[in-house]
């Protein structure tokens, strides 16, 4: 029933489209446990909390919204939402982004079991980014043994090569 209040236009409650069926095991409401870790050869290692929203209304797409908050004052801070898609017949996965931050991206990869792994393909920015600029982006998603999901951000910037700006776990709510 709760379905229906959330896609209030909708006649029923979406039924999961098959050809998201491979990326089910990320579906769901996540919280950050325990906080994720922030690092970066240029920045003091920070942590963070996170709520994460994956759903699907019946597309062939899965919805998602990543939202950060400082641990201790709770201000919101880093923010994305966008959308994930396979291609027909293939585990081929994209993952298309709008950030808080003004970047807007599309990463490709690859879904095999309960993991993706996925690479920046484009990166687009406002005009007036915050520098340095983000030139490349890696993620993996997974869910781990204890059916927590994961996810590990690198990056590499104008100044920096590809290094490890996040590693969280997320437990299902
Ligand atoms: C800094 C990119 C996600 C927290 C940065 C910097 C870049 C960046 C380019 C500047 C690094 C430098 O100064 O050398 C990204 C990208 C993200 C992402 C592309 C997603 C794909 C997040 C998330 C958090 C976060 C989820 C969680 C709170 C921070 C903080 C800093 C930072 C605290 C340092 C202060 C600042 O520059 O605002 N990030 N970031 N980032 N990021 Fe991220």
């Amino acid at each position: 029933p709760y379905l229906s209040s959330l896609l209030p236009f909708s006649r029923e409650p979406p039924t999961m489209n098959p050809m998201v069926e491979p990326l089910s095991w990320m579906l769901g409401t996540w919280l950050s446990d325990p906080p994720g870790s922030g690092t970066f050869p240029t920045l003091q290692p920070f942590q963070y909390l996170e709520e994460v929203y994956i759903s699907h209304v019946g597309q062939p797409v899965l919805n998602f919204s990543f939202n950060a908050f400082h641990p201790d004052t709770r201000k919101p801070m880093h923010r994305e939402c966008g959308f994930i898609r396979l291609k027909p017949d293939t585990n081929k996965v994209t993952f298309v982004s709008a950030q808080n931050t003004g970047i807007v991206e599309v990463e490709e990869g690859k879904v095999n079991g309960q993991e993706l792994s996925i690479t920046s393909h484009s990166i687009a920015r406002i005009s007036f980014a915050k520098e340095p600029h983000v030139e490349q982006i890696t993620r993996k998603f997974r869910l781990n043994s204890e059916g927590k999901l994961e996810q590990t951000v690198s990056m590499a910037t104008i100044t920096q090569p590809m290094t490890q700006h996040l590693h969280i776990t997320y437990k299902k709510v």
